[in-house]
């Protein structure tokens, strides 16, 4: 059976796949190769590639019975796209193969996943649960175990949920194995749950981590827990957020949990919560360690509010670039990978120019690009890029130093649906200079602010064509702008 549902739908997908105009894709982000992808799962270095697994229902542009999709890259920037791995329908995951992670056990590389389980009660209604499974395969095929479920929420805490039990994320530390996977506390917020195995398939509970109480958000899905420089951090996907200021932007947001770790205790101690990326869509952050010692981390650039891909496009979902993490001075930077320099072409610079009013610049133009600029303040009152225009379109980000805030519109961007258009962060500018890393590709910009420290992550859905890019200055600033092409070809 599982063998049969897989052939119909990796037949599916590679007729499928044949139609969509790769005009419409981005060039060097990971992104569905047809219907719809949500959270990036198994996000994992195995056999010296890098393989990104997601969340996957290639039928429809929207969200439906959950598969696991596949691609692999040498350096997290040129994807091969491979076909699904893994289609729900057995009694343990009749329901969807919801998100999980990927760790190698001798020498197989195996997938661990929430299982969704819908059943028809004895009135007619339905109730879902959630366990945890297991698969395992060579980077190709996979296989999901006999053994399922390996995991069920008895294991948990009295009065923890069994029908939000979801997201393991699995490591490997020595001999040993451990995996985090969020939960519900009985107060009715997210908790997650530290288990330890020896074989990945045997699983203990350790202990709660860390639990919500109601304060930031409701569940928390999605979470990663790791050691970055001298601290631990517990990364979670809460839903339902509310709004704090420009700290927490209400509905799904992503937050780190900084804090300190002792390992034989198990013991997690909190010390302070903050965003991830400010923009508009950011979701379900994976990480990975690679063979060098850096911390990588991917995420869904897109909001569970904000379906907002133009139909004829046939997909809708991509990832984030993938970002290396690091913490200075107690705080988290995000940089794109390293790699991402390899692509960089056709270089245009332009230094310590003085712009006013409304001006471009020749050469700065397009929809694809790692553009840098480093802007001085003085006589400046706001600093507005638009990218993606033309007489028609526009998208806006604009810096405004007295409010030291740096915010991303898209409202003229050609959006049809009336949802959340424009986000703002704060953002530094040491010594009155604020620096900014903007990567375009296409439908998306992810902008690094003071190096990394501030980020958004936003797509914006404009026809192809509206390529110019435009400065607008209210009073004189003094800048240095630097593009690159993006090109496939390394
Ligand atoms: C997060 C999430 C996960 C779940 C998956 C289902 O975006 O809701 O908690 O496993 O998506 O597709």
């Amino acid at each position: 059976m599982q063998k049969t549902r897989l052939e119909t739908v990796r037949a599916y997908e590679s007729r499928q796949k044949e139609s969509m105009n790769p005009e419409w894709k981005p060039i060097y982000h990971a992104a569905v190769p047809v219907g719809w992808m949500n959270d990036p799962n198994g996000f994992s270095v195995y056999q010296d590639e890098v393989h990104l697994f997601f969340q996957y229902y290639p039928y429809d542009m929207s969200w439906g019975p959950m598969h696991w999709g596949h691609c692999k890259s040498k350096d997290f920037i040129d994807w091969e796209y491979l076909p699904v791995v893994m289609a729900p329908g057995e009694p343990y995951d009749n329901f969807g193969c919801f998100s999980g992670s990927a760790v190698e056990v001798e020498g197989e590389h195996v997938l661990i996943y929430t299982g969704v389980i819908e059943e028809e009660l004895e009135d007619g209604s339905k109730r879902t649960t959630q366990v945890q499974c297991g698969a395992s395969g060579d980077g190709l095929n996979y296989t999901k175990w006999d053994c399922n479920p390996i995991i069920t929420a008895d294991s948990l805490p009295a009065g923890s949920s069994a029908v939000d039990f979801r997201d393991p994320k699995v490591w490997r530390e020595g001999d040993t194995y451990y995996l985090v996977v969020g939960s519900r506390h009985s107060d009715g917020s997210g908790q997650i749950a530290l288990y330890q195995s020896e074989d990945a398939k045997k699983w203990e509970f350790c202990t709660i981590l860390d639990r919500c109480k109601n304060e930031y958000g409701k569940m928390w899905e999605c979470p990663d827990f790791f050691r970055l420089g001298d601290r631990h951090l517990l990364i979670a996907s809460p839903q339902d957020m509310r709004e704090e200021g420009l700290k927490f932007h209400k509905g799904n947001g992503v937050i780190c949990v900084m804090g300190s770790y002792e390992k034989e205790a198990h013991k997690f101690t909190r010390e302070k919560v903050t965003a991830v990326d400010y923009g508009l869509d950011f979701y379900a952050p994976q990480t990975l360690e690679t063979a060098d010692g850096r911390r990588i981390m991917i995420a869904w650039m897109q909001s569970w509010d904000a379906n907002i891909a133009p139909k004829e496009f046939g997909w809708v979902g991509m990832m984030t670039v993938p970002r290396e993490l690091e913490l200075v001075e107690g705080e988290l930077i995000q940089k794109p990978v390293r790699e991402l320099d390899r692509y960089r072409k056709n270089r245009v610079c332009y230094e310590n120019i003085e712009l006013s009013g409304t001006q471009s610049l020749e050469g700065i133009c397009g929809r694809v690009m790692d553009l840098n600029l480093e802007i001085q303040e003085e006589g400046l009152s706001s600093f507005c890029i638009h990218i993606a225009h033309n007489t028609e379109y526009t998208t806006t980000i604009t810096w405004n130093p007295q409010e030291q805030t740096v915010e991303f519109d898209r409202n003229s961007s050609g959006m049809v649906r009336d949802v959340v258009c424009s986000r703002k962060m704060k953002a530094d500018a040491p010594d009155g200079c604020l620096k900014l890393r903007i990567l375009l590709d296409r439908f998306s910009a992810e902008i690094f602010a003071d190096g990394g420290r501030h980020v958004m992550s936003s797509t914006f859905y404009t026809p192809l064509d509206a390529e110019e890019i435009v400065f607008e200055v209210q009073g004189k600033a003094n800048v240095t702008v630097e593009k690159y092409d993006i090109e496939r070809q390394a």
